[in-house]
């Protein structure tokens, strides 16, 4: 594999054939097709294979050509330059497959995609690393909307993957990827904990989370999205919880002053909506649009403050500190996430005293709109993405 970057001085290879690919047209599937065709028999396999192998090298193929459109000097970004590495790697191993007809190909092909896409796995830390030099070299380049394509493609071609995956071993309480009657409670609860370890390895110490509402509520849904989601925005609020109460504080009576975070889960007809309050402060009210955007952060502002390194000590390490927050990709991410599936995220914002995050999830039983709708990686190529997924949320809210 040649090093990053080097096939960023001129095009691939096999440019030709990324550029035919790119423009064959995608199938508009929606997820409850995808679930209705999720079956372990051998005809299904078979044609789910074929079916996949078709529309895999086309979504690789144009996000290929988004990244060969972007300026030198973020193509020639080291971690810019894997990515679009393991794009070219998994365009040409899927489109170069051969025939799939019999099972032992299918087999084959089901390893090829496992192997595939765990060279993905690091692909968003890759770009928010990349991108975060890119911002401080270039603070004028602004990459959302080829970061919005890129993680709606990735959102897109993992669950395609992941399904197709999960078709070999159909597992009890699942259909393909979407988890049945699953609690959220049981997510975040689990989650709060290591996030709160997390907070108190950095600062010392960490708010208590508290859960209300209707904690028996269930939804169908892809469980690591819940996880991802309820991870970005714990995070951010017990960040803002912890520096904005310990810094008024001091020596061990912090812990027991940091007023807790509330996560609260209510149940709708067809959505399960979470919110997750905090006292960390809020946000002005001219810096509550530019937090949506991909790379905007405060954390590193912190690096550098007095009052953080009066807490940080110079003993806990940058990276401990990293994985909390630090790359701005946290808010844009989850809300892509949400919407992907009909619902989204909202921020209410009392600048001075805290945030209030609700994050709507939209059940995905089989036949309900979300699951009919047309997949969002499709209808972000006709450029009509955020206004329908707006509309479907505005009528609910
Ligand atoms: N609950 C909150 N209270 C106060 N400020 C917040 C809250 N949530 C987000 N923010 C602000 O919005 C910024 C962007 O949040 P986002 O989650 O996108 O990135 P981040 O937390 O800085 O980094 P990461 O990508 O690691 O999550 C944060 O740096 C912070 O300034
Ligand atoms: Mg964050």
């Amino acid at each position: 594999m040649p090093p990053a970057g080097i096939t960023l001085a001129s095009l691939p290879k096999n440019f030709r054939r990324i550029r035919d690919v790119s423009r064959r047209s995608c199938d508009n599937i929606s997820l409850g097709n995808l679930l209705r065709n999720t079956r372990a028999d051998e005809g299904s396999l078979t044609r789910a294979a074929r079916w996949l192998q078709e529309q895999i090298p086309v979504r690789y193929a144009r996000r290929i050509e988004d990244f060969l459109q972007l300026p030198h000097v973020v193509v020639s970004n080291p971690h810019f330059g894997q990515v679009l590495q393991t794009y070219l790697e998994t365009f040409e191993a899927i489109d170069n497959f051969g025939s799939v007809n019999d099972m032992a190909r299918v087999v084959q092909f089901r390893h090829l995609v496992t192997k595939e896409m765990s060279k993905h796995g690091d692909g968003t830390r890759q770009i928010a690393e990349g991108y975060r030099q890119i911002q401080h070299a270039f603070p004028h380049i602004k990459l959302d909307d080829f970061l919005q394509k890129l993680f709606t493609s990735r959102i897109a071609t993992r669950i395609l993957m992941e399904n197709f995956n999960g078709m070999h071993e159909p597992r009890e309480g699942y259909t393909g990827i979407v988890s049945t009657g699953m609690s959220p409670l049981g997510i975040v609860q689990g989650l709060a904990t290591d996030i709160q370890r997390l907070t108190d390895s950095i600062y010392g110490c960490s708010p208590e989370v508290e859960f209300r509402g209707n904690l028996d509520c269930t939804l169908d849904y892809i469980p690591r999205h819940v996880s991802y989601m309820m991870q970005e925005v714990l995070k951010n609020a017990l960040r803002a919880t912890t520096e904005r109460h310990q810094l008024r504080t001091s020596g061990v009576t912090a812990a027991r002053k940091l007023p807790p975070v509330i996560v609260e889960l209510q149940q709708g007809d067809v959505h399960v909506i979470i919110k997750i309050s905090d006292q960390g402060g809020g946000m002005p009210k001219r810096l509550q649009r530019e937090a949506w955007q991909y790379g905007w952060t405060t954390a590193r502002e912190d690096t550098n403050s007095h009052d953080a390194s009066v807490f940080l000590g110079g003993c806990h390490s940058q990276s401990l500190k990293s994985e909390l927050a630090g790359f701005g990709f946290g808010l844009p991410l989850t809300r892509l996430h949400a919407q992907y599936f009909g619902g989204d995220v909202f921020m209410q914002n009392l600048p001075g005293h805290g945030t209030d995050m609700y994050v709507v999830l939209t059940h995905l039983k089989e036949g309900t709109p979300s699951t009919e709708m047309e997949d969002l990686s499709t209808l972000l190529e006709k450029g009509s993405f955020q206004e329908s997924s707006f509309n479907k949320v505005a009528s609910i809210m």
